[in-house]
């Protein structure tokens, strides 16, 4: 197994390899999954692709739990070709966050809460950022109150931010900065 990228309060973030496939299609299979990330099941094929083959500067980890893997967490900078997305200018630097527990008999415990507002800390502490982002569509309320417990506030509604299921979905822009 390779080395954590991100340890604190018995969360461990190791970085996703080709055995970690079999779990991640199916925590993506799993519809209190998929309903808020990604929008469908989806193949060891197109995981492989997505978070194996991908050269984007994306940090893609499993997150464990005193040792259990409960869940996919990925971190990044902002590179300039991304920040249009979430309207930032090309001077303006943020790093981003996206996850989900994969095992729905965790999810409103408290776990989201803990895991987002430890690896915010951490990157501003170890990677010296000054603002993560995280971008939960608008119906997705038990993550909007997660980020908000985190300490993340709401900055921006992006409209028709994402395509779900032939569906234009409008999300909110998030973000949560060292000392607020
Ligand atoms: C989003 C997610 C990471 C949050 O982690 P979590 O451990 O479930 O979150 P927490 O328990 O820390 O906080 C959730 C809060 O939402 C509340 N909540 C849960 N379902 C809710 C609902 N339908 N409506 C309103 N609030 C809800 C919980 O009660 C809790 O708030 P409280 O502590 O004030 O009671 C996790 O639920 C998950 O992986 N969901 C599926 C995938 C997903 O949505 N990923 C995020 C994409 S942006």
């Amino acid at each position: 197994m390779p080395d954590a990228v991100m340890s604190f309060g018995g969360f461990t973030l190791i970085p996703m390899t080709e055995a970690d496939l079999p779990r991640v299609v199916e925590w993506r299979s799993r519809p209190e999954v998929h309903e808020w990330y990604g929008g469908r099941p989806v193949t060891a094929e197109e995981i492989r692709a997505k978070h194996l083959d991908n050269t984007d500067p994306v940090t893609r980890s499993i997150v464990h739990l005193d040792g259990e893997p409960i869940g996919f967490l990925q971190f990044y900078e902002y590179i300039d070709e991304w920040k249009p997305a979430i309207g930032l200018r090309p001077d303006e630097e943020a790093w981003g966050l996206d996850l989900y527990l994969g095992e729905p008999h965790l999810h409103g415990q408290g776990i989201g809460t803990r895991l987002v507002r430890g690896v915010a800390e951490r990157l501003a502490s170890e990677h010296g950022a000054t603002r993560v982002t995280i971008d939960p569509h608008v119906g997705n309320t038990a993550a909007i109150r997660c980020y908000e417990k985190a300490g993340f506030r709401k900055v921006r509604l992006m409209p028709s931010y994402e395509r779900v299921r032939g569906e234009w979905k409008d999300a909110w822009l998030m973000e949560w900065r060292p000392g607020e």
